[in-house]
């Protein structure tokens, strides 16, 4: 048995947009599956513009090996000589690895209550590229298995799904909106992240240009301005803990309003959706995600709730920072 570390990245994709990966990579060593080995060393996602970040990615295998191995046993005991939690991430040979998994420790399978706490303990993954040979990495930037989290949803009240995304947002974060916090939720409608921030006993500006549902309308702790945001000055609005957008617009709208925001001083947190348009690189999205992440404290991500868009994330809180997602979720 031989383990070798390998000098670069393993960038596990997006289903459905491998193409945008690829365009921000530009070349890989080796892809098996939907994860690309990137052998020269990469910055990560809030870094220098000369070294281009890389965000459409599900789970960035951060210190990844190889190991071949003689049997089953001998990878299993392996890896759990490492660490506890290791979370497969098969495109081939699911036989062996499913035998290899029945040896490893289990991994939570349940949907997550919110608010949810990120345990501190690692969550590696591993694949298997031939029935003697795994490529694994005990740290990833997400704490997620395999770079995916399901939460209990109510699917009764909340007029869209789109909630699960602020919910894995404010997770990875470990922070988020308390009772005695302010916060302005711009693009509100038709209520989903309002509700999710009324929920946490915050009280919340919501502005769109169409009304929110009714019964969304009628809850206590919200006001609510019919208004295009982007036209609404920071001093207008006044101070805000925490700044939300979903709005459906050009990121560049967006970051010129942020921008104002930044200035102002008057916000602490945010949160804000950077939707894209077209094909891998096409538009401005791809660029202007990077001027995102280039906000000194923010990270710019593909939550594993987000579909064709990003989140941009900047808060007080340290832990959200990708490739700081140490955290895990064991049993
Ligand atoms: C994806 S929906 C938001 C969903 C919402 N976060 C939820 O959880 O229900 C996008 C919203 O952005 C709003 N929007 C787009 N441009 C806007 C603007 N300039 N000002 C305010 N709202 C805008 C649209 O009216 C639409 O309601």
């Amino acid at each position: 048995m031989t383990l070798t570390p390998l000098a670069g990245q393993v960038f596990q994709a997006v289903r459905g947009f491998a193409d945008h990966l690829e365009w921000e990579l530009g070349d890989w060593k080796e892809s098996w599956g939907i994860l690309y080995y990137k052998e020269a060393e990469i910055e990560p996602s809030s870094s220098r513009a000369d070294s281009p970040p890389v965000f459409w990615h599900q789970n960035r295998w951060l210190e990844p090996f190889c190991l071949t191995f003689d049997s089953i046993g001998q990878a299993a005991s392996a890896l759990r000589g490492i660490q506890r939690n290791w979370a497969p991430v098969l495109f081939t040979q699911f036989r062996r690895g499913a035998l290899i998994s029945e040896k490893l420790p289990p991994l939570p399978s349940k949907p997550r209550p919110f608010p949810w706490t990120v345990p501190p303990q690692p969550m590696g993954s591993w694949t298997l590229v031939n029935p003697r040979t795994l490529i694994g990495s005990a740290r990833c930037s997400s704490p997620f298995p395999g770079g995916a989290i399901a939460y209990i949803e109510d699917k009764h009240f909340p007029p869209s799904r789109a909630y699960l995304k602020l919910w894995e947002a404010l997770t990875l974060c470990g922070n988020r909106p308390g009772p005695a916090s302010r916060c302005l939720d711009a693009g509100a409608s038709p209520g989903g992240w309002t509700w999710a921030l009324l929920r946490l006993g915050a009280s919340v500006l919501a502005v769109d240009r169409a009304p929110l549902e009714a019964r969304i309308q009628a809850l206590p702790g919200l006001s609510f301005i019919k208004h295009d945001a982007f036209t609404l000055k920071p001093e207008t609005l006044g101070p805000v803990d925490w700044l939300f957008c979903d709005a459906a617009c050009y990121p560049q709208r967006l970051y010129g309003w942020i921008e104002q925001w930044l200035e102002s001083g008057l916000c602490t947190n945010y949160v804000c959706t950077l939707k894209m348009q077209g094909s891998a690189g096409a538009g401005e999205g791809f660029a202007v995600s990077r001027r995102f992440a280039a906000i000194p404290g923010s990270v710019v991500l593909h939550l594993f709730h987000n579909k064709h868009e990003l989140t941009w994330i900047h808060t007080a809180a340290a832990r959200c920072q990708e490739g700081a997602g140490g955290g895990a979720a064991p049993a």
